[in-house]
């Protein structure tokens, strides 16, 4: 039996090695490894040897199994493999056909436009301070001397998401931040400030054009012993020369309950260098930003004495920066996840 064993290993090996197709190889399976194969015929007759030679014949017909068994896997591959090489050479690798692009990602134009303005306010001083989108009404309106039913409230159209004792909605500008900052970094009114404070707001708008229902704002606040008007309009025109290049900026008066003295601050529009166009609506001028004094009373809510420290505040929408800068026209591409605008940044 052991020289039968070794025969069929042999002739096995032996007829493999000049197989090179399925079929051929399959029928080789059958012949030897089947279920009804030379190999299990073989083994069958196990049980007649004489007991003394049964466990060296069981031994090698194990080896022969798991040898014919490897060699099977390997021919496998090595057809798989002489298919490959044989199909290369019969059609050979076009190689002026055009590469496929790889795809990059890359930053949204909202979130570079505002890595933009942290730079710019970075340089002249300012820190990022985060501040929470869900807010309560005592933080988006009271403190910011907005009382309940105060007519400004208007300005701010409101997605309120829970009727609780204090009203919790989402905040509708950045500037509750404000006072998260002043009471957060101020050390009980003791220390100067000066931070920007980025991040989504929400307003129950009519979609359009030029309004959004979320965009993100740029809040600033500076606080200290001295701080004047002056400071808030050397401050903001600087930004706009970092911002826009030499161009000339303008001062309006404005209003907004949480800053007295309060103003807008209009730059030349961009795009007609101050002609007169559709987008600046023939006026020459685009507004940026609101800002102002900070109010006595905001001060006060967060922990500064007005009779010692003053400070002045702004505000802008970023989206509606980036539109000028890059003149896009229409806010709503923003979060349309139309890749066609996203790969134009
Ligand atoms: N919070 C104001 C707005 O959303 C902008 C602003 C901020 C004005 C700070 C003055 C000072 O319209």
């Amino acid at each position: 039996m052991i020289g039968e064993l070794n025969q069929l290993r042999t002739d096995a090996l032996e007829q493999l090695a000049h197989i090179w197709d399925d079929g051929a190889l399959e029928a080789w399976r059958v012949k030897f490894l089947g279920r009804n194969g030379l190999l299990s015929t073989t083994l069958s007759k196990l049980g007649t040897l004489p007991k003394e030679e049964r466990p060296a014949a069981g031994k090698l017909a194990n080896e022969v199994k798991q040898a014919l068994e490897s060699a099977y896997e390997q021919k496998i591959g090595a057809i798989k493999q002489r298919a490959l090489s044989e199909s290369l050479e019969a059609a050979p690798l076009d190689v002026t056909l055009p590469g496929r692009p790889i795809q990059r990602g890359r930053l949204h134009p909202a979130t570079a436009n505002l890595r933009e303005l942290y730079r710019i306010w970075g340089d002249m001083g300012f820190q990022v301070f985060r501040s929470r989108e869900v807010e309560s009404d005592e933080m988006n309106f009271q403190l910011l001397n907005i009382p309940p039913h105060h007519p400004a409230r208007d300005n701010w159209s409101t997605f309120y998401v829970a009727h609780t004792n204090q009203r919790v909605l989402l905040r509708t500008h950045t500037s509750p931040g404000q006072i998260r900052a002043m009471r957060e970094l101020g050390r009980n009114g003791t220390v100067p400030l000066r931070v920007v404070l980025p991040g989504m707001c929400y307003r129950y708008e009519q979609i359009s054009a030029r309004y959004e229902i979320q965009f993100n704002q740029l809040e600033g606040l500076a606080i200290g012993r001295n701080i004047t008007f002056a400071d808030l309009k050397g401050t903001l025109t600087e930004f706009a020369r970092r911002m826009y290049g030499d161009r000339p900026v303008r001062f309006y008066g404005d209003h907004f309950p949480f800053t007295e003295p309060s103003a807008q601050m209009d730059v030349q529009c961009i795009i007609c260098d101050g002609a007169g166009c559709g987008i600046c609506k023939y006026t020459g001028y685009l507004e940026i930003l609101g800002a102002g004094m900070v109010h006595p009373h905001v001060l006060r809510n967060g922990g500064y004495d007005p009779n010692e420290w003053s400070g002045f505040a702004f505000g802008m929408g970023t989206e509606r920066i980036a539109m000028l800068k890059h003149r896009i026209e229409d806010i709503r591409y923003f979060w349309g996840n139309d890749l066609r605008f996203l790969e134009q940044f």
